[in-house]
């Protein structure tokens, strides 16, 4: 089959494909990670809502976070030949292999949200999400103008081995390193689920008797927050007073502890994001032309303090 022409969404009300002198609806298979905190099901609410309303066939698997349940939805994406291929990514490794047969089905790959380790990439078009690195350096820039440079930090990881996990450490570790009475006492992973964060900040409270000199909570996502500040308040201590805590996505249950003053920054993570998406993937689909291997999407600092805008 083969694409000749493109008629926009705007003008007939649907994302169409011509291929000879027949108009078919865009059909593309998201691959999502799950299902997992507030942040996610916003998102994947959201691909659903655009895709509708530009006419797109959306196929959505949720691989209810495993990686094994991805690579069996692409596949299946492959076989039914459809126009694109979304992958949100639960980890970064184990993609050289589906990724391949994708390009050599002629059926080309978008990455949304989450990255992937490749050598080659020319596997995939391009990734269209959020700077996770750029979430931690906020994170941790925050919290160091807040503690003067001093604190102890406990933190929260995210999925070992997902690009959010990997990349906001790093980013939150390149910051306060500049500052030498900034450290980090305790980390563990709580899988960017609330009880993962609440159980995790359980073992973090009897590690350090109550969390003794612990000056922060730093979670990758505001989720795990949530559960931390929960297991704080069960332990009579009291969040976002006793100890800062700095979280990224930004979900409304995140806005509520930030008004309530049990938390006092978070990293907004748009979920709203199949505006930045969709257009990417039709008008390459229209004219294929090259695109940087990265699209971001801006991330944006909100603390309890800042006035409504
Ligand atoms: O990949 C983005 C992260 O995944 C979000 O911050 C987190 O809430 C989700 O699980």
């Amino acid at each position: 089959m083969k694409l000749v022409k493109w008629l926009g969404g705007a003008a007939v009300g649907a994302s169409l494909l011509m291929i000879g002198t027949s108009a078919f609806a865009v059909t593309i298979g998201f691959s999502q990670v799950g299902d997992e905190g507030d942040w996610r099901p916003a998102f994947s609410k959201d691909m659903q809502e655009e895709a509708k309303k530009e006419g797109i066939d959306l196929k959505f698997a949720d691989a209810q976070g495993k990686e094994e349940e991805q690579l069996k939805a692409v596949r299946s994406f492959i076989a039914q030949k459809v126009d694109a291929i979304i992958i949100a990514p639960v980890v970064t490794t184990g993609w050289d292999q589906v990724l391949a047969e994708a390009k050599r089905a002629g059926i080309p790959v978008f990455l949304a949200d989450r990255d992937v380790d490749v050598k080659d990439k020319s596997l995939f078009v391009t990734r269209i999400s959020a700077d996770f690195n750029l979430e931690g350096r906020l994170a941790g820039a925050w919290l160091a103008q807040a503690s003067v440079g001093n604190c102890n930090i406990v933190e929260e990881q995210g999925t070992v081995g997902s690009a959010p996990a990997i990349e906001r450490k790093k980013g939150f570790e390149a910051v306060i390193s500049n500052f030498p009475n900034m450290k980090i006492v305790k980390s563990q992973s709580g899988d960017f689920t609330t009880e993962g964060g609440k159980k995790v900040m359980e073992a973090f409270i009897k590690a350090t008797d109550n969390l003794k000199d612990v000056c922060a909570s730093f979670a990758h996502n505001d989720n795990m927050q949530l559960g931390a500040i929960q297991a704080m308040k069960e332990a009579g201590l009291k969040p976002g007073k006793d100890v800062f805590m700095v979280s990224v996505d930004y979900v409304p249950a995140m806005k509520d502890a930030l008004a309530a003053g049990d938390a006092n920054a978070s990293v907004e993570l748009r979920s709203a994001i199949g505006k930045y998406i969709y257009p990417v993937i039709t008008e390459w689909l229209k004219d294929k032309k090259e695109l940087p291997k990265w699209v971001v999407i801006p991330s944006d600092l909100h603390t309890a303090a800042a006035p409504a805008r």
